[in-house]
């Protein structure tokens, strides 16, 4: 019997070793590629365009729709690249997907290049996470040996090839136009849209970039059916996705569900706040995503109920922190991560993100000038929709954010520092003897 919580991308996560060739196709996988092999190339597409799939990166696409706009008339070859960098603080789906079912991904690179007449795909993988990158390598040799890849994949006269690569670990990287720079072997930094990538991406020719997620789903979708997807979710955010819970709470992990659930539900299966604490701030989707409250436990978590909160889906990273948080300590912490990440091609995230850690270094320390959370929203105001890539954006969300919902906190910035407002030590999970948690 299914019911709402019935896994789809997750279902076989704790089979034993679910990341096998063999298991993933005792557990049904591949059948969908077959499927799709036998159907023409715009019949697949769709499919996928039926289901209304959107993109799980963080700017929610619809991944059909994408697909769609790559012109088939374009004599260039085709590519198809996947987002696997991941480095959005909080942000921890797509390695234990890659881990857990690396052939979920292959089979729906097979599909999706498919779709779009490529016959050459790339998964992009940040560097760091060496073991996630010799999973995915392996398994991709397991499909070349199994012949779902390669030349005439299964007799059906299809050829694709998959070539994973390890990025180096920039944040930068995962913003898809700066990926394909460092792809081609560039500094990755953001280019100039248009021209857009699905008409001149990798090497100048026509490429489709999705997120790992986003690729994993469709093998289901053609294989349930659109219809099957779009019942799921609410009504402009379809199917099933997975929502990552992190920090102050009782049990950590990944929660895959419908869109459209809430905070409040997916806290009572994680077992709630951690015990004898109350929620503070959370993030919906990842760093980058305006903070909430807990006045926002029953926001549906669907593209349209966090952008009617003031907040957005992002990358559905549920960080959570209690009371005993620091919230100017916090906000500090990620700005300080945006300041080092900054590519530094533009001069508003450059010297702008250099001078929100400067003052929000006063606030920790108790030593703000009177007045100044108004300069810190200034800065962010100069920063925030000047700059050319939307790092800066995201820096930006999470100072404001903070202030909107914690403005008296920031002040007692100016006499009092942050660690003792609020000791540091107590918010820690894990008490460290001895321990200095600043
Ligand atoms: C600074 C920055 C970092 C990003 N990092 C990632 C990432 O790690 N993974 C990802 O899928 N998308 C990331 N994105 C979004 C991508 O630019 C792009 O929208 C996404 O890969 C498209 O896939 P989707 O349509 O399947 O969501 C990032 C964007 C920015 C601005
Ligand atoms: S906004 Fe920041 S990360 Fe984006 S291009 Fe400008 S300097 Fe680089």
């Amino acid at each position: 019997m299914t019911d709402t919580f019935t896994p789809v991308l997750t279902a076989n996560w704790g089979q034993p070793n679910s990341w096998k060739l063999s298991a993933y196709e005792a557990a049904g996988g591949y059948k969908a590629a077959a499927k799709a092999l036998k159907m023409q190339p715009a019949e697949v597409l769709g499919v996928v365009k039926d289901s209304n799939l959107r993109g799980r990166g963080g700017a929610g696409f619809p991944v059909g729709m994408k697909w769609s706009f790559v012109p088939q008339d374009n004599p260039n070859p085709k590519y198809l690249v996947v987002n696997g960098d991941e480095s959005e603080p909080g942000t921890c789906k797509d390695m234990p997907l890659l881990l857990a079912s690396p052939h979920t991904l292959i089979e729906g690179m097979i599909i999706s290049s498919y779709a779009i007449n490529c016959h050459t795909a790339f998964v992009y993988i940040r560097g760091e996470v060496l073991h996630v990158h010799r999973r995915v390598r392996q398994a991709v040799a397991e499909a070349y040996e199994a012949g779902w890849l390669g030349k005439d994949i299964k007799g059906s006269g299809y050829d694709l090839d998959i070539i994973v690569h390890a990025g180096a670990g920039a944040y930068i990287c995962g913003e898809e136009t700066a990926l394909l720079n460092s792809l081609e072997g560039r500094r990755g930094q953001p280019r100039l849209r248009p021209p857009f990538p699905a008409v001149e991406g990798l090497y100048a020719s026509p490429t489709v970039i999705n997120n790992v997620e986003s690729i994993a789903t469709v093998p289901s979708i053609i294989n349930h059916g659109a219809e099957w997807f779009a019942g799921m979710g609410t009504e402009k955010s379809k199917g099933f996705t997975i929502y990552s819970l992190s920090g102050h709470v009782a049990k950590p992990g990944q929660y895959e569900a419908p869109l459209g659930i809430t905070l409040r539900e997916l806290l009572e299966r994680a077992g709630g706040i951690r015990a004898g604490h109350e929620l503070k701030f959370w993030t919906p989707g990842g760093s980058s995503t305006p903070i909430l409250t807990a006045e926002h436990l029953d926001v549906p978590l669907d593209y349209e109920g966090l952008a009617s909160a003031g907040s957005m889906m992002g990358t559905k990273a549920l960080q959570i922190f209690d009371e005993t948080v620091s919230v100017v300590r916090t906000t500090l912490r990620w700005v300080e991560f945006y300041k080092h990440e900054s590519c530094g091609k533009c001069t508003p995230c450059r010297e702008g993100t250099w001078w929100l850690v400067q003052l929000l270094r006063d606030f920790e320390q108790g030593v703000a000038a009177e007045g100044s959370v108004d300069k810190l929203l200034d800065v962010a105001g100069i920063v925030n929709g000047k700059s050319f890539c939307a790092l800066a954006g995201g820096a930006c969300a999470c100072v404001t954010s903070a202030v909107k919902h914690f403005r008296a906190e920031f002040e007692q910035g100016y006499t009092t520092p942050a660690w003792e407002v609020l000791p540091y030590e107590a918010s820690a999970l894990f008490a460290v003897e001895g321990g200095d948690v600043r």
